[in-house]
């Protein structure tokens, strides 16, 4: 087995971008501007957010971190997007999901401007994706394409099993992997809650993608003998013994299966990092998007 080391190719990327905003100062251009929402004060979310504040620190882009409290009304943050939509000094913004109960999630995602929705959430841009036209694709699915095209990995005539239909990961993931691409071309099944047969169709995949959030939901008898497996999940599960209480758990039971696979993402550092890098990617995209 072999670690796809997802913390290092971030880092490569970021090191690429980081030449590309180097280039548009030296020319005297502006340097890229990412504005990320975060409505309330999730763990979780407020973990993620900051590290895309600091992966942006780190290429040199500008960026602004708003936050709202956790009982802010749609009303406030229709009014927030529609600002972020007209600011001119903003390339793109994210609005980080979950969302509070109050808040429609889908009326959020279809009132960021398309050019500014650098999560690439919105049907204009999903759209483009399913048509391959250039457009912001879903950070994390992007992000896992990205990882597996910098270490080589053949997918052309694979079977991909995608676990989960999220709009955000499952669903664009299966899109991009059934491309004519590379990555992509591959024959792509989707199983999920309603699956009859999970185990069977798990064990036939060469690729493995699992975005569940079941804490290590996926055994052994599950994976194929030399098959890729990237885990999405990241659960905080609680653990005394680490200095925070609780450990990121992955959705695959990395011990049972990791002697099994040919490549597996560990998690933390597999594709978590990935998808800031790729959120990134997105940001410069946009400055030169109309
Ligand atoms: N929550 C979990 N993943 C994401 C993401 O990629 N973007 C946003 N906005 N929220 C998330």
């Amino acid at each position: 087995m072999q670690l796809l080391d997802g913390k290092a190719t971030a880092k490569a990327l970021k090191e690429d971008i980081a030449v590309s905003v180097a280039e548009i100062k030296a020319a005297g251009g502006r340097v890229p501007h990412l504005a990320a929402v975060l409505v309330g004060s999730d763990g979780g979310s407020k973990t993620y957010v900051n590290n895309k504040v600091v992966a942006c620190e780190e290429i040199g882009f500008e960026s602004t971190l708003i936050e709202l409290s956790e009982d802010a009304s749609e009303e406030e943050l229709l009014a927030l997007v529609d600002k972020l939509n007209n600011d001119d000094t903003i390339d793109g913004f994210i609005v980080q999901v979950p969302l509070p109960d109050q808040i429609d999630e889908d009326k959020v995602t279809l009132a960021i401007h398309p050019r500014k929705d650098v999560d690439g959430f919105h049907p204009e841009n999903l759209g483009k994706m399913i048509l391959g036209l250039p457009t912001h694709i879903s950070a994390t699915p992007n992000g896992i394409v990205e990882l597996l095209k910098r270490n080589n990995i053949d997918t052309s005539g694979k079977h991909c099993v995608v676990v989960g239909r999220s709009n955000i990961v499952g669903t664009p993931m299966a899109i991009l992997m059934s491309r004519n691409a590379n990555p992509g071309n591959c024959t792509v099944t989707v199983v999920h809650s309603r699956t009859a047969n999970m185990q069977e169709i798990c064990a036939s995949a060469d690729i493995l993608v699992v975005a569940i959030g079941k804490p290590e939901f996926i055994t052994a008898d599950m994976v194929k003998e030399g098959a890729v497996v990237i885990d999405v999940g990241t659960t905080r599960v609680p653990d005394e013994s680490r200095p925070k209480g609780f450990r990121l758990t992955g959705d695959v039971d990395f011990e049972g299966v990791k002697d099994k696979c040919s490549y597996i993402t560990p998690v933390p550092g597999g594709v978590g990092p990935m998808t800031i890098a790729s959120l990134m990617q997105n940001t410069l995209n946009a400055i030169n998007m109309s």
